[in-house]
């Protein structure tokens, strides 16, 4: 990719104890998680992380409980301090900024999203959002329109002059999101923000996120355990297990290419034919005679209610106005069926 990364995390080590940098040596010679723990009395957080954030793209951030995720995102405002390694922002190194340079970054490039809303409960909606313009020194005038544009723009017109503890979980985390939002920042940091949330009202919020990152196209590092809106939200996925990243990148490329039997046992459940979309099954176009037009974004399943089930067919798919490719339904119901685990392939 031919544009700097907005964030670029490389060689990041993690290792909780008083003396992380001298035990660091074994886990780069091997040494797992509980090995270190056992014999050295130090946890394993992060090993050798090497991550690229693309600006105006959402990098989720997955796995299960204790992988990692939440050091991880951490160590972007330096609110952790690492073992070893880099962590650049804008192709700076914010391990190398003074106390005056990194206070700046952390008021001005990134805000944050959390799954406990962390709103203060004798604050007006209003004066909440406004919050990070406040501590910056914006003028009153500025605070209010702003934090009154954002609230609207979530939903929460008419809902300023409330107190945090008068609205539902939903709504106090739309006031988070206006809250990251009116703080104007390039980076959004979103730990688990909807994982506190009921089934339907972490769906609202998911559609909200895209439909904003949609408008503004930020830089958004979004940490979930569950994989179902890992897939929704990212352009770039990096999966965690054990303080190390088992695997990352495109999601549907993670789908179609599980490198890991890990990543194989955690994809094996989803709904495959809602996630996976033509792009990922399509060839190159080469045929004349179609059933029909299908938008290279569209999901498996409403081509399967399309074609009523009919394999034979072949659709042509578009690009906005512009042919690219063909899908043969033969090819999306052999996409169906993860691919066997090489050890269940093997018995
Ligand atoms: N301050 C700390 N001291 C010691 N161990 C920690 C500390 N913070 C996190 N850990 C450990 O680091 C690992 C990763 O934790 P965390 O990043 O919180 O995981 P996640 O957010 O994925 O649930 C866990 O084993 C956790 O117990
Ligand atoms: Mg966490």
């Amino acid at each position: 990719m031919a544009n700097e990364p907005k964030v670029r995390l490389r060689g990041l080590f993690k290792i909780f104890g008083p003396k992380d940098k001298e035990v660091l040596q074994h886990v780069k010679e091997g040494m797992g998680k509980e090995d270190l723990l056992e014999q050295h009395q130090h946890v394993l957080g992060l090993q050798d992380i090497n991550v690229d954030m693309q600006a105006g793209e959402i990098t989720v951030v997955m796995g299960l409980s204790g992988s990692g995720k939440s050091t991880l995102i951490r160590h972007l405002n330096r609110l952790i301090e690492p073992t070893a390694g880099e962590i650049l922002v804008d192709g700076v190194d914010v391990m190398k900024l003074s106390e005056t340079e990194l206070r700046e970054v952390r008021q001005t490039k990134m805000s944050m999203v959390f799954q406990k809303f962390a709103l203060l409960p004798h604050r007006t909606v209003q004066q909440n959002a406004a919050m990070a313009l406040k501590v910056r020194g914006s003028d009153e005038e500025t605070q209010n329109t702003e934090a009154r544009k954002w609230l609207a723009r979530v939903g929460l017109q008419g809902y300023e002059d409330r107190y945090p503890a008068q609205l539902s979980g939903g709504m106090q985390q739309r006031v988070g999101i206006a809250r990251a939002l009116t703080a104007n920042t390039d980076i959004m940091l979103m730990d688990e923000a909807f994982s506190a949330l009921d089934p339907l009202i972490r769906t609202d919020m998911q559609n909200l996120l895209l439909e904003l990152q949609d408008e503004l196209q930020k830089t958004i590092v979004f940490i979930t355990h569950d994989l179902d809106e890992a897939l929704k939200l990212a352009d770039h996925l990096v999966i965690l297990k054990d303080g190390a990243v088992v695997q990352q990148g495109e999601p549907q490329g993670i789908l179609m290419n599980p490198c890991d039997p890990y990543i194989e046992d955690f994809v094996s459940d989803i709904n495959r034919a809602r996630v996976l979309r033509v792009k990922s099954v399509m060839a190159p176009l080469k045929g004349t005679e179609f059933a029909g037009d299908v938008d290279i974004g569209d999901n498996l399943e409403s081509l399967i209610a399309r074609s009523e089930g009919d394999t034979t067919l072949h659709y042509r798919v578009m690009e906005g106005d512009t042919p690219v490719g063909e899908l043969h339904m033969r090819d999306l119901v052999k996409a169906l069926v993860p691919r066997l685990s090489s050890t269940e392939a093997a018995e």
